[in-house]
């Protein structure tokens, strides 16, 4: 037949192709990282921010960061499930960051007694078994960003003098505890990703590749690397490659170009997109279309997100027309 229709090339072949993650198939590479919003993610406001960044084209939804100290208080089976089961009616995956502390409570490595980080590696399994019963695909310590977790890593914060603090190995237990404990909570075929900052001011990537083998070692499965710094290179991602588990990269991944490459040069697996899914949750249908003149773009001007946090304020994007932002702040 003659003349054919030039077939137009599918877009990002590498970010939409699929990926096998244990038992779970993703439609394609991307990620919504965990992003704390202050809405109740047990109430509908909370859910509906959730089902948009689930419905809009995202192969997976790690929701916001959440105290382990929660569960078996507001945070149940019961009332976590319609959460988890309207996101998974969209076709995603979901996880859960987890963090060791209540918010604004004291974050020192140092002053923590030795029961309370038992208590905290019993608080991490107990959270980790709701979370599952409630549907959740996976858990995420939080061991990034400086806080408390990653404070126990590093060497200029942690200046315990028991198992906790002093060697590199001491120095990644509480973290690897955490793991192995989560682990034999949830047994062996469960998704636990890990979310580290690769570099600090007082350690280097070397020392990162050290945790995280113990971290594999101890029952993590994915790899969530997020440099501390926003708006740098993902290449801090590749090293964690040799482990054999999948790696998330983070940053500056909205250029699907840069994503593509970072995918195709097998720099990592996935790659998570924040605040430009928060601007536009349709991105990645969009461009799968090839729609990208319809994207509402991030302004990387972080005013109604990082702002709005710091302010303890409802998260919102501050390129939204108003009748969008009054649909999710004003609730
Ligand atoms: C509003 C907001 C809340 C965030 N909350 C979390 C969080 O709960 N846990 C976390 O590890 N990172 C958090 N982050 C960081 C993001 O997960 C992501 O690493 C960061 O935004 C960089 O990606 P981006 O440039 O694509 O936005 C947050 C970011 C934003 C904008």
């Amino acid at each position: 037949m003659w003349p054919m229709q030039p077939t137009k090339p599918a877009a990002y072949p590498e970010i939409f192709s699929s990926f096998q993650m244990g038992h779970l198939t993703l439609k394609n590479r991307i990620v919504v990282p965990p992003m704390l919003q202050l809405r109740p993610i047990t109430l509908p406001q909370g859910i509906g921010w959730y089902r948009r960044l689930a419905a809009g084209g995202a192969a997976w939804v790690t929701v916001e960061v959440t105290s382990v100290w929660r569960f078996g208080k507001d945070l149940t089976v019961a009332t976590l499930k319609p959460l988890v089961d309207a996101m998974h009616r969209e076709g995603v995956g979901v996880g859960i960051q987890l963090f060791p502390v209540e918010f604004g409570a004291d974050q020192d490595p140092n002053t923590l007694s030795p029961e309370r980080i038992d208590e905290t590696f019993e608080a991490y399994a107990y959270a980790a078994g709701i979370c599952q019963g409630a549907g959740f695909d996976a858990v995420e310590p939080h061991g990034a960003h400086g806080y408390l977790i990653n404070q126990f890593f590093m060497p200029d914060r942690n200046r315990r003098t028991d198992r906790y603090g002093g060697t590199l190995q001491n120095r990644c237990r509480f973290a690897q505890r955490i793991v192995q404990r989560i682990r034999k909570e949830v047994g062996g075929a469960y998704l636990i990703f890990y979310r580290h900052t690769p570099v600090g001011q007082a350690y280097g990537i070397d020392d990162s590749l050290e945790m995280a083998k113990g971290l594999v070692e101890a029952g993590v499965n994915v790899l969530d690397i997020s440099p501390a710094k926003r708006d740098v290179e993902a290449d801090l991602a590749k090293p964690f490659k040799r482990f054999g588990v999948p790696v998330i990269a983070v940053n500056g991944m909205e250029d699907l170009n840069a994503a593509s490459r970072a995918v195709r040069e097998e720099r990592c697996d996935l790659v998570a997109i924040g605040r430009s899914l928060i601007a536009d949750a349709q991105l990645p249908r969009k461009i799968q279309q090839g729609r990208e003149s319809e994207i509402l773009s991030c302004l990387k001007c972080d005013a109604g997100c990082f702002g709005h946090l710091r302010k303890r304020e409802l998260v919102y994007c501050a390129a939204w027309q108003k009748d969008e932002v009054a649909a999710y702040v004003a609730q």
